[in-house]
């Protein structure tokens, strides 16, 4: 077949996953607990009906069978996490083996299956021990990050040329800190600013460790959950606002981790709220000195904004919403059941403005991904016939083969995700996969758009 989007040689085609999320066995084997498995024993009723993360999809025991079906549907890389309380029990200290066999066992499995693995070192779980030490407070808890790290590159540096020193480290400011949707549940933009910054303090440490090994041909990024800000009107105020959302969704991660160092505006802003973190003197140098090779790109839903039309109740908690207003634009489509935008083209925006603005750098789709409740509805002749998630990844790939043919420097398109999983306190409310999970039996079972993307792969288009 003459694909009519061809996509570059050696696109990476597959899927993203964390280990919280597929694993599974959250108390077996010596794994410690992290924050997830302690937040649904004290609060079940947080999570869709009731379901915690004891089981997940059971990867921790059916990741042979789950390998052989990333082959089937034409995976030629997969991005998975190490669960740090898995490895490290605790967070700090001895090294668990049967973990580190289990994590030699994926990758060799996926390696002989020639898929690439991607390894991401933190997917929002923090162990609990170093959670009451302060979380990513404290610098305490920075350093034993930097020391995990080092132990999985050394542990598995020969085998896995792809690392990612974090998924979307926002969201945990933002549902930890601001949102109360994960825990601890502390709703202080103070603290959230001291959380997002040491965040970039350990990837860049993670990073100057790394290589500091001289892994030959590895590289190391971070993954970053990118929302174009796209404002109501031109309207000077519209403008502002949105530069404003901007400046705090993505060019706080953004910039420090490619340009190393963060945007004048934003200090600006921070430093007039007295929102300043505490910083310590080599940390400039630190950033600057380790950005990242290469930025994984997850894209799900825009950001449309607009000016404030009323002014923030002074006794409420400062949030960055102060600053401006999400804008519902009439006619927008939504995927009603996670209650996002689709918007296509913001795919492509990014790629122009990682080419524009940030040097094109090496980049590739981390995350894109449609989750849809009730998918059993969708069931034909025993399988879930998703057309809707075809249209949706098509639709995008247009869009990002446009972004390749004007030159943006983007190397793959992974879905989220291979299999339902769980997904945090969405449980399994909404379903992502190529691959059915059926929750009572654990079977698995190829949706259609597992055999489309199966094709698309092949073709290396479509
Ligand atoms: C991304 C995360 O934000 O989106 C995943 O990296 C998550 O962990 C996915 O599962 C889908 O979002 P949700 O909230 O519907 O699970």
């Amino acid at each position: 077949m003459t694909a009519k989007y061809k996509f570059p040689e050696g696109f990476w085609w597959g899927s993203a996953a964390s280990a919280t999320q597929m694993e599974g066995a959250a108390r077996e084997d010596g794994k410690g607990l992290n924050i997830w498995d302690y937040w649904y024993e004290k609060e079940p009723n947080r999570f869709f009906d009731g379901v915690g993360p004891e089981i997940a999809s059971n990867f921790y025991h059916k990741y042979k069978e789950d390998i052989k079906l990333m082959k089937e549907i034409g995976h030629n890389s997969f991005r998975f996490s190490i669960s740090w309380a898995r490895l490290i029990p605790g967070g700090i200290g001895q090294v668990n083996e049967k973990a580190v066999k289990f994590y030699n066992d994926v990758i060799d499995e996926l390696l002989e299956n020639n898929i690439e693995p991607f390894i991401n070192l933190f997917h929002f779980d923090m162990p609990l021990e170093l959670q009451e030490k302060g979380g990513w407070e404290s610098r305490e808890v920075v350093n034993a990050y930097v020391e995990y790290a080092k132990v999985c590159f050394e542990l598995f540096g020969h085998k896995v040329k792809r690392w990612l020193t974090f998924n979307e480290p926002i969201v945990p400011v933002e549902g930890g800190y601001l949102y109360d949707f994960h825990y601890p549940n502390v709703v202080d933009f103070n603290r959230a600013v001291q959380v997002a910054y040491n965040t970039m303090i350990a990837s860049a440490k993670a990073i100057e460790a790394f290589r500091s090994l001289s892994i030959k041909d590895a590289k190391i990024g971070i993954v970053l959950n990118l929302t174009p800000s796209y404002p109501r009107s031109s309207n000077p105020a519209d403008l502002k606002a949105a530069n404003i959302a901007d400046l705090f969704f993505n060019r706080s991660f953004l910039d420090p981790a490619v340009k190393g160092e963060y945007p004048k505006e934003l200090v600006e802003i921070i430093k007039r709220e007295g929102l300043m973190p505490v910083v310590e003197e080599k940390d400039k140098s630190l950033l600057s000195s380790n950005t990242i090779d290469f930025l994984g790109v997850n894209y799900y839903q825009p950001r449309r904004v607009k000016a404030k039309a009323c002014m923030p109740n002074p006794e409420a908690p400062l949030m960055p919403d102060n600053f401006f207003d999400n804008y519902e634009m009439p006619g927008r489509k939504m995927n009603v059941y996670r209650g996002w935008e689709i918007y296509e083209k913001g795919i492509y925006d990014i790629a122009i403005n990682l080419r524009e603005n940030y040097g094109n750098i090496e980049s590739y789709i981390s995350e894109n991904g449609m989750g849809v409740q009730n998918e059993e509805r969708f069931i034909e002749n025993g399988r879930i016939e998703d057309d809707y998630r075809i249209n949706f990844i098509r639709d995008h790939l247009i869009w990002l083969h446009k972004s390749i043919e004007e030159g943006c420097n983007v190397k793959g398109y992974h879905m989220w995700t291979f299999i339902d999983n769980w997904s945090w306190s969405n449980a399994y409310k909404n379903r992502y996969g190529f691959i059915q999970l059926d929750l009572k039996t654990q079977k698995r079972i190829i949706k259609k758009s597992g055999y489309w993307i199966r094709e698309v792969s092949k073709n290396n288009g479509f």
